[in-house]
């Protein structure tokens, strides 16, 4: 391992680019999978919304009525403003302190996120007071049995498939949640699991799979369903009930 300084809890939109990552691909995949559940007029709180990729993947596809996007870089939230989309606020808040937020919602959005909280179960249950009746909560996280984790286990690049990688501790992985974790997590929280999806396999580390065409990684993506046990993220739509 390198000794690259952790982020963990600060800001680091002056080394990571949402849009210009590896993740984007997740960020994209996700959010046309949420945009599914979203109907015309329903109000969606984004929590760490970044630059507002994901917030117009969904308005792309579906016409909320309200958007409510939070995250801690003033940076990250300048670039979502300048996207100008339509019925959107990006306001600068700590996810420790959703007490900001005082109104419900339809949709409550946590992608690729709770990994970087200190108290995700916290987090959870502050998250699911924020839904209105019938509302779901909408969680993505990398899955520690991701084909490339297990080929970087089998190769000795890791010693298991939960430690934090130096890319992950470099932006503020704190650790890493099976989708069994992720449901149990959920239900201290109050909420149970309405659906379960993969996003995207991905057999190769990041470096090697930016070099595959586009239409590759769209077939990744497309072939999660076969496999969401071995996808790079796991993705859940949470609910009372
Ligand atoms: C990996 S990015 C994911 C962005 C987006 N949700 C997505 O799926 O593409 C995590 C985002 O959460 C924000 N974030 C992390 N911890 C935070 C906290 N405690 N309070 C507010 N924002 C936070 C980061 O600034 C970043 O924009």
């Amino acid at each position: 391992m390198t000794s690259l300084p952790s982020t963990e809890g600060r800001d680091y939109s002056d080394t990571y680019d949402p849009d210009a990552d590896f993740d984007r691909h997740y960020t994209i995949a996700t959010g046309r999978r949420i945009a599914t559940w979203v109907e015309p007029g329903d109000t969606v709180l984004e929590l760490g919304c970044g630059t507002g990729l994901m917030s117009a993947e969904i308005m792309a596809a579906s016409a909320p009525g309200r958007w409510v996007g939070l995250d801690r870089s003033a940076a990250f939230l300048e670039r979502a403003r300048a996207r100008e989309l339509p019925a959107a606020t990006f306001v600068t808040a700590d996810l420790d302190d959703l007490a900001t937020v005082g109104e419900s919602f339809d949709h409550v959005l946590a992608t690729n996120v709770l990994h970087e909280l200190a108290d995700p179960l916290e987090f959870l249950r502050r998250a699911a007071a924020r839904l209105g009746d019938g509302g779901r909560v909408h969680v993505s996280l990398q899955n520690p049995l991701s084909i490339h984790r297990v080929c970087a286990v089998e190769l000795g690049l890791i010693d298991s498939l939960v430690e934090v990688s130096d890319r992950g501790r470099q932006w503020g992985t704190r650790g890493l949640w099976t989708v069994e974790d992720l449901t149990g997590l959920a239900r201290d929280a109050g909420l149970d699991v309405i659906a379960r999806e993969g996003v995207m396999l991905k057999p190769l580390p990041n470096h090697l799979m930016e070099q595959l065409p586009e239409q590759v990684v769209e077939g990744f993506i497309a072939a999660a369903r076969h496999y969401p046990d071995a996808c790079a993220m796991n993705y859940l739509v949470l609910g009372r009930g």
